[in-house]
């Protein structure tokens, strides 16, 4: 098992009052698994995918990644396991601006402590496999949609995670496009990845191997 969340709750305060997005949600992760989280706009699908990728803590409940337990580990000690097990592809790619493929490919070796002639070799290798060797050199706003999306995808595979968290990975793109980018994740996934795929689109999280429901912050049974 590589990520279990047990008996989680979130509580947001906004100007005074209580936002429950999520209530008592308990799930696990198993290696090479292709899990979607579907449910409606406002069900908690972002906030369950920041607790799960270790980006917010939960106001109650526990998670456990690779069997540690990350519910009070300092900011330090989270990025640092975010950075080493976690890959994170949003809806909007979240590349850096003026910065060519190869080097937004290559931030999360920098911040990883990889060696430059390593970092180089392995992204390199990553936007071959995503298919984009011939955009390296390229900024995101020279790239298309789904291109960029690709980049978003191989920086999230670089330090080799052990899960890979996609936030509406298609939401940005046309029809065809996002086919081609849920193509890709297929692939990864039958290359051994653990793929979670956030959407509220029943025909993409029909894509995966198993679907989990959630409205109103919790589970459907
Ligand atoms: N930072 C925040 N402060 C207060 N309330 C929040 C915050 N973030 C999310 N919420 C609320 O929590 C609930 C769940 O939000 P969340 O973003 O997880 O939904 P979602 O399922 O990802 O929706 P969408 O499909 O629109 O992306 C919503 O009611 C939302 O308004
Ligand atoms: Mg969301």
């Amino acid at each position: 098992m590589i990520l279990r969340a047990t008996h989680v709750s979130k509580v947001y305060h906004l100007d005074g009052e209580e936002v429950k997005a999520l209530d008592d949600i308990s799930l696990s992760i198993d290696k090479g698994e292709f899990v979607s989280i579907i449910g409606p706009s406002g069900s908690g699908k972002s906030t369950l995918m920041h607790i799960i990728g270790l980006l917010d803590s939960p106001s109650s409940g526990e998670v456990l990644l690779e069997g540690q337990d990350v519910t009070k580990l300092s900011e330090k000690s989270l990025a640092k396991l975010r950075n080493q097990h976690i890959g994170f592809v949003f809806q909007q790619f979240n590349l850096l601006p003026r910065t060519s493929a190869l080097e937004n490919v290559e931030l999360p070796m920098y911040y990883g402590g990889v060696d430059a002639q390593e970092r180089q070799q392995k992204a390199i290798e990553m936007l071959n496999l995503v298919g984009l060797s011939e955009r390296m050199d390229h900024w995101p706003n020279q790239l298309s949609g789904g291109q960029q999306q690709r980049v978003a995808i191989a920086r999230s595979l670089v330090m080799n995670p052990a899960i890979v968290l996609a936030d509406e990975p298609t939401g940005n793109l046309d029809s065809k496009t996002g086919q081609e980018i849920l193509r890709l994740f297929h692939q990864l996934h039958d290359q051994g990845h653990t793929i979670v795929l956030v959407t509220h689109d029943g025909n993409i999280a029909a894509q995966a191997k198993r679907q989990i429901r959630i409205s109103d912050g919790k589970i459907e049974k």
